[in-house]
């Protein structure tokens, strides 16, 4: 979703504003614009589509200036044109502002400063607030940002620079993110850490309500209602290499094989074998809470409600707790039960910015509960409004498509399953057995990967489909979701997960000899019912490409391709069945050539309702 990044400090500019573009563009996004501020004033250019178009735009001139914004579009109000990109310019020529987020109040705030003078040209939201800041603009940038933002109702993070105050920008917050990167007499900022890496890891994080006056080399930070508040600076734990694509074609492909180690990652310190439990301190849960919890709801959008789907079974089986997952879109607008003190709240999140999951864990919390976090992006704003949480470590995840953020959040569900069962009901024995699960997980990962070649070979087979059905049972139903979801996502095929035996009760009337059915029909207590579907799927002639138990050279009877992965306890199969649907899909993607980490309409983080 929307981008921002930008500069002040004496270095030459545009490779710094166009850098941190390009490290931005994995977010999603279809127009880009910089502007900076030079001796004869504003220059600016914009383009529509991707940051290689405004390259060309821009034509290799040697613009020189101290102060400089960039942005990266990904449309809401109005069509992604160039009029429409950022930055905004107000009609005086003079302030520029770049937004992400959305201004609810545009509309009653576009008639004022148009009946003050002040036109908008523009079909965005984001345009009135540029026009706001010029319109009450006095001599100081950094008061007219103030009072522009007391008028706004919505979200935004904002960055507004001005050649009547060429010497600083001023960036602000609420409810989309802002970072300051710290340099020796330079001072960056971005909406997203990913952008700043490769040139600091000294970052500060604004918080909701908060704004910077930023200058070479320092910055001050305030409330927007103008109060000082001191701001910890912290140390980015990510290195440069870990935002490139080191060799693989794609960052989906290489964040694919990384999965070996992002598991171990996700549960490196956390195993503890004296007591067989998992240690997760962050939780901030004695024993003691987390036997009085009475039911547990997962808040989660996309690829995390998947991995919700699969903890709500881990939950239930492990630790006897009643367990829901709910979208959080809808969670958010659902009338309020009373404050229920045993309910605990999982608000699980890749990037944790996500705007309904962050809308939905506030709402939790605004009725009294008790509410933690399942995040990978340390520092981000899920992370700070939880209770406690567990950290993924993961590592950056840069494709759209998610693919080792899904396996770290099962595994990290597997450890909390693992400690609420060991406080609840689980035998010591039973924590050993699952502990030697865990720890075997990053080899059977690495295993599993080598049926890369037979995945390629079944995705050039069927590569020119329209339609996939991807069916599971069990723990594996959520994996039937999340293979067809990747398809869907970064090939363009239409696919659809479903339960193995809901699928008689509608799409089965899709199979014919041109359906490719994808089961995940490993040997766990539900296999023969599954056999049962696969049998009903081939008396319809449908292609039958199956993900078993290695060993079960049996199944290769009723399937017309069949991968095998390592065995392991029935609830942590989705962490190695999914790793060949990852691979079905990105190799589908490649052989349709299409933009496999930057896929069409989506965007990393939703940042917006
Ligand atoms: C977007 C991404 C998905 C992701 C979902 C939830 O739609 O494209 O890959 O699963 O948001 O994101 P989160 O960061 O909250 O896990």
């Amino acid at each position: 979703m929307c981008g921002i990044v930008g500069y002040v400090g004496g270095r030459e500019i545009m490779p710094i504003l166009i850098g941190g573009l390009r490290r931005l563009e994995y977010r999603g996004y279809d127009s880009a614009g910089v502007a900076v501020l030079t001796s004869d004033g504003v220059w600016m250019r914009k383009a529509e589509g991707k940051i290689a178009a405004l390259e060309s735009e821009i034509n290799g001139e040697g613009v020189k200036g101290a102060v400089g914004i960039g942005h990266t579009r990904w449309a809401t109000h109005g069509a992604p044109t160039r009029e429409n990109a950022h930055p905004h310019v107000d009609h005086t020529g003079h302030f520029l502002l770049v937004h992400n987020g959305i201004i609810d109040n545009y509309l009653e705030l576009r008639r004022e400063v148009q009946e003050a003078g002040f036109p908008c040209t523009s079909d965005t939201d984001s345009e009135v607030l540029v026009q706001l800041i010029a319109s009450v603009y006095e001599d100081s940038l950094e008061r007219a940002v103030r009072g522009a933002l007391a008028r706004v109702e919505g979200t935004f993070g904002i960055a507004v620079v001005s050649d009547r105050d060429p010497e600083v920008a001023v960036v602000a917050r609420r409810g989309s993110p802002l970072v300051i990167g710290l340099g020796e007499d330079e001072t960056f900022f971005a909406s997203d850490i990913a952008a700043l890496v490769a040139h600091t890891r000294q970052v500060v994080y604004l918080a909701d309500n908060e704004m910077a006056v930023i200058r070479a080399g320092s910055f001050i930070t305030k409330t927007i209602q103008n109060q000082s508040v001191d701001k910890p600076v912290h140390e980015v734990d990510w290195d440069l290499g870990s935002i490139e694509r080191d060799g693989y074609d794609h960052f989906m492909l290489k964040e694919i094989h990384e999965q070996p180690r992002s598991v171990a990652d996700t549960m490196r310190g956390r195993l503890d074998a004296t007591d067989a439990t998992a240690r997760l301190n962050g939780l901030n849960l004695t024993p003691a809470d987390t036997r009085e919890i009475k039911r547990v709801v997962f808040l989660a959008c996309g690829t995390s409600w998947h991995a919700a789907l699969v903890g709500e079974c881990m939950f239930e089986a492990l630790a006897g707790i009643p367990t829901e997952v709910e979208y959080a879109s809808e969670f958010r607008y659902r009338r309020s039960p009373l404050p229920d003190p045993g309910t605990l709240f999982i608000a699980l999140s890749q990037s944790g910015e996500t705007a309904d999951t962050l809308a939905a864990l506030r709402e939790a919390r605004r009725r009294g509960s008790r509410a933690i976090g399942l995040v990978n992006v340390v520092g981000s704003t899920i992370a700070r409004e939880t209770d406690g949480g567990v950290y993924l470590h993961a590592g950056p995840e840069i494709g759209v498509a998610s693919t080792k953020a899904f396996t770290s959040q099962l595994a990290a569900l597997a450890m909390m399953a693992l400690k609420f069962g060991r406080a609840r009901e689980i035998s010591e024995a039973r924590g050993v057995d699952i502990l030697r699960a865990l720890n075997a997980l990053p080899a059977q990962i690495e295993q599993t990967l080598k049926v890369d070649p037979l995945v390629r070979s079944i995705a050039e087979r069927y590569s020119d489909r329209q339609n996939f059905l991807y069916l599971g049972r069990g723990y594996n139903f959520p994996v039937a979701l999340e293979g067809a979801l990747k398809l869907k996502e970064i090939s363009y095929i239409h696919a659809e997960g479903y339960p193995a035996a809901e699928m008689k009760h509608g799409p089965i009337a899709l199979i014919d000899a041109h359906m490719p059915v994808v089961f995940i029909a490993t040997q766990d207590a539900i296999y023969d019912k599954i056999l049962a579907n696969i049998q009903e799927v081939r008396a319809r002639k449908g292609r039958v490409i199956v993900i078993a138990s290695e060993g079960d050279e049996a199944i290769g009877a009723h399937a017309d391709h069949v991968i095998h992965i390592p065995r392991t306890l029935d609830f942590l199969t989705p962490i190695l069945a999914v790793i060949p649907l990852q691979l079905l899909a990105y190799h589908i993607a490649v052989l349709r050539k299409c933009d496999v980490d930057q896929p069409r309409n989506l965007a990393k983080s939703v940042t917006v309702e």
